[in-house]
């Protein structure tokens, strides 16, 4: 705690804002934000030291470190602290800044678990925030963070386990169990404090949003709550479980940036819409199941983990290739942002002899390989293919009515 201390002092902020700018050790530091590599840094620090106590020159360099690791993460990494526990637990600003958007204006929101404060940030943009961590120096940082970000009138910090606090003055709970007991990470569906602890919130504050890993499976959120799960690009990040009070439907998937949503209806049931302010599209019909078309999409991971990937088909009028793969097909081009379409070059039953002749006469010189519902190892095979054209294409390895199968496809631009 010392040590994180003294990057807050007037000499720290000094070495940090020399090492952001490039200046701390003159030409070859590596520049605004960026990491500064083993040599670097043993080179940088020794003239550093000349200047400043050697304790904080290392302290520094480690939060350097962290601040351009972090820029993935949050736009003003550069300005924010962090620890490295904190930095690979704390959600992306962009997730952050979406669940932040499911509480009312005016709720006052009990951060349980705030870690270095990623939720809670978002979270002070447009709320009173109590941001509650066991872990000091964690509680320290998100302080620190809300005072650089100008939200720190925005937050209470609390030092304390969160079974212990009171809720009495929050209309609304976010919270983010740990995954990982100090560096060993917990087994997967495993948290701390534990997801029933969390579910449990619900009856003492209405609105509760619980953020868990996107593995989380249906069954394990009670009835009318709502299960979101959230990926940025094709990056499945995570998924957060919604009490009734904020549930608006059983399952739903969300893409960011851009905030395009998915959803089951209410009930869960499959009709299914665009947006969340449009209307209902789909009906209940069945999804047809035939052999791939011209056109073959691959569903968002987010849609997929949502079960959603019926009503994505209603919605695109599009058919599934086999009844449990989760690709979707059509004859015409397909334009959505919950999917990636392929144009279908060859497909037939899977052949994997006659792939590198095919390959070469279509001058293909690299494949992305997706393989969904049919073994095989892809290293092995993208081996076995000896690439040399100079066109990119996707191969899909999958199953048609059950039959091992392969598709050839090209990005359809
Ligand atoms: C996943 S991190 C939170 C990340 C945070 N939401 C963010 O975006 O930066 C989990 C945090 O829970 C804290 N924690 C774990 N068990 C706790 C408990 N029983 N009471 C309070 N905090 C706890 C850990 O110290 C850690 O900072």
């Amino acid at each position: 705690m010392e040590r994180f201390e003294a990057l807050l002092t007037s000499a720290g902020s000094e070495l940090l804002d020399r090492l952001a700018s490039g200046a701390g050790g003159g030409a070859g530091t590596g520049g605004a934000g960026a990491a500064v590599g083993p040599r670097q840094a043993l080179r940088l620090g020794t003239r550093l030291r000349a200047e400043y106590p050697t304790d904080l020159v290392v302290e520094a360099l480690g939060q350097h470190e962290l601040r351009a690791a972090a820029g993935s993460k949050f736009s003003r990494a550069m300005e924010m602290f962090f620890t490295r526990a904190g930095l690979e637990q704390a959600s992306p600003q962009v997730v952050a800044e979406h669940t932040a958007s499911r509480y009312a204006a005016g709720d006052i929101v009990a951060d349980l678990c705030c870690g270095i404060g990623g939720d809670m940030l978002a979270l002070a943009r447009q709320h009173q925030v109590i941001a509650v961590d066991a872990d000091p120096l964690h509680l320290r940082v998100a302080r620190a963070n809300a005072d650089v970000l100008g939200v720190g009138g925005n937050v209470t910090t609390v030092l304390s386990d969160v079974r212990d606090v009171g809720l009495a003055g929050a209309d609304a709970v976010f919270v983010d169990p740990a995954r990982r007991a100090g560096q060993r990470r917990l087994r997967t569906g495993d948290s701390e404090p534990p997801l029933s602890w969390c579910l449990e919130l619900a009856g003492r504050v209405a609105k509760v949003g619980i953020k868990a890993a996107p593995g989380l499976p249906r069954e394990a959120v009670p009835a009318g709550w709502e299960l979101e799960f959230i990926a940025v690009g094709r990056d499945l990040k995570e998924a957060v479980a919604w009490s009734p009070a904020l549930a608006t439907t059983g399952t739903r998937a969300t893409l960011l940036p851009g905030g395009h949503t998915l959803t089951s209806t209410p009930a869960g049931r499959g009709a299914c819409r665009r947006d969340v302010h449009q209307g209902a599209y789909g009906v209940e019909t069945p999804v047809p199941v035939r052999a791939p078309g011209e056109y073959l999409l691959d569903p968002n991971p987010a849609v997929t983990r949502a079960g959603l990937v019926a009503e994505l088909a209603r919605e695109l009028g599009a058919w599934k290739i086999d009844g449990r793969i989760a690709f979707l097909s059509a004859d015409t081009p397909i334009r959505t942002p919950f999917g990636r379409s392929l144009r279908v070059i060859d497909s037939a039953p899977w052949n994997q002899k006659q792939l590198p002749a095919r390959l070469r006469a279509l001058d293909v010189g690299s494949v992305d390989i997706r393989r969904r519902g049919l073994a095989g190892d892809v290293d092995e095979l993208r081996k076995r293919l000896k690439l040399s054209g100079t066109r990119r294409a996707t191969l899909v390895m999958t199953r048609v009515d059950n039959r091992p199968w392969g598709l050839l496809c090209l990005a359809d631009e």
